[in-house]
Order: structure tokens, then C-alpha cells, then sequence
């Protein structure tokens, strides 16, 4: 069985991957992750963020099983990961790596921006996860808090409100809903509510096809 979730930043998509991953018993892959490794392998070497091809040096040997995501989701990497996601080569290497981790297994789930459009089109089940921006800035801003660090809420809104639009406006694989994602809205909703309406959501489009 494949899932596939995508969203804006700081949706809730990546929370409700895991937790959707767990009650089905299914590989997760968060593949942000996969391009924030890239970002921060460029910004390590001093290499410039359009170097497409040490770009797609780094997704080639890249381990998918072991990404660090306590250092990658540092706030800071999500914008360097937005920009090398712009280079058509570097997603090929990284679509096709994020293909093989989904069919390694009994089943997976990936979360991201281009899953239900481009990575997995043939997806059980889609998800397409968004929270108002205010709020995403808000969640966004309480994590750093909750890490030891510092973050305004208007900052991270900022911040977000960039990185959305380079992502829905690039011309590969654009943040975009597939046209059979379920829409979740997740404003308002603690992560319980969101989570029962995920599985109900998953549970549905498994039924309708089966
Ligand atoms: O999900 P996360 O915020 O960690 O993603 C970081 C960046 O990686 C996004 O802003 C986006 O530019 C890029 N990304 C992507 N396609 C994906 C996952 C992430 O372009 N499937």
C-alpha cells in the first residue's frame, strides 16, 4: 500500500506521515528531508545552491534509510532546500531514489510536495495537507521555542510565505494538490483530530478501490 501526503510548510504533513505509517505498519519517507540533505551538503562544501550537478553528485549517494532529520529540519536548511528543488536533474536523481525506498517494502508512506503528482501517481490514497499561514507560522515558531531557540512568529511567516511560492510557482513538480488528493485542512484541529481524519480519509479511498 502507498500514501501519498503533500503540503505547504509546516502543514502537519510530516507528523501525520509518521503517525499514518505507524498505524499501518508502513516504511515512512519524508522527502524533504531527501533535499534539505542536498541543500546542506551544498552549503557544508561552500558550493553555490544552482550547482545542479554536485547537486545531484550528493543524491546519488545520499542514504534514504538514515537522514538526520533533527539536524536537516533546522529552519535555516528549508530555504537552501527550496532552492536546489528548483533543478529539474537534481529532482530526477531524488524522484527516482524516493521510488525505490517506496517499493522496497510491504508499503510506504512519503510525504512531501510533488508525491500524489509526480513520485506516486499510482498512490492508494492522497492526502493533500494545508493549514491557514498564520497558523502554520505559528505551530512552525513554537516548534523552534520548544528546541531552545528563537522565532517570531512574523519572521517564520515570512519565511514560509517565500518558500511556499518558489515552490508552487517553480516549473517542475510544483506544490500542487493531484487532481484525486483528499483535501485536509488542518486549521483549528489538534494533531488527534487530524490524525482520525487522515485514517478515515485513507481507509475511504482504500475501500472505493478495492
Ligand atoms: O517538507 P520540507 O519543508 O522539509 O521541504 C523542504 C523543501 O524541499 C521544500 O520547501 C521544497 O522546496 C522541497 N521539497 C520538494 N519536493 C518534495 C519535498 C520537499 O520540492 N517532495
Amino acid at each position: 500500500m502507498l500514501i501519498a501526503i503533500d503540503g505547504p510548510a509546516a502543514s502537519g504533513k510530516g507528523t501525520l506521515a509518521r503517525r499514518l505509517a505507524a498505524h499501518y505498519g508502513l516504511c515512512h519517507l519524508d522527502t524533504g528531508l531527501t533535499f534539505r540533505a542536498v541543500g546542506a551538503a551544498l552549503l557544508a562544501a561552500h558550493r553555490a545552491l544552482d550547482d545542479e550537478a554536485a547537486a545531484v553528485a550528493v543524491a546519488e549517494q545520499l542514504d534514504l534509510a538514515s537522514l538526520d532529520r533533527e539536524r536537516l529540519n533546522r529552519h535555516g536548511i528549508g530555504e537552501a532546500a527550496s532552492r536546489v528543488a528548483v533543478m529539474p536533474d537534481l529532482r530526477s536523481a531524488l524522484v527516482s531514489r524516493q521510488r525505490a525506498f517506496a517499493h522496497t517494502g510491504a508499503g510506504a508512506v512519503l510525504d512531501g510536495r510533488d508525491i500524489g503528482t509526480v513520485v506516486l501517481p499510482d498512490a492508494a490514497a492522497k492526502l493533500f495537507v494545508t493549514a491557514d499561514p498564520a497558523t502554520r507560522a505559528r505551530r512552525r515558531a513554537a516548534e523552534i521555542r520548544s528546541r531552545g531557540g528563537t522565532a517570531r512568529d512574523a519572521d517564520i511567516l515570512a519565511d514560509l510565505s517565500r518558500r511556499d511560492r518558489r515552490d508552487a510557482e517553480r516549473a517542475v513538480a510544483p506544490l500542487k494538490p493531484a487532481p484525486d488528493a483528499y483535501l485536509l485542512d488542518t486549521t483549528g484541529m489538534d494533531i488527534e483530530t487530524a490524525f482520525r481524519s487522515a485514517v478515515d480519509i485513507v481507509d475511504q479511498a482504500r475501500d472505493e478501490r478495492a
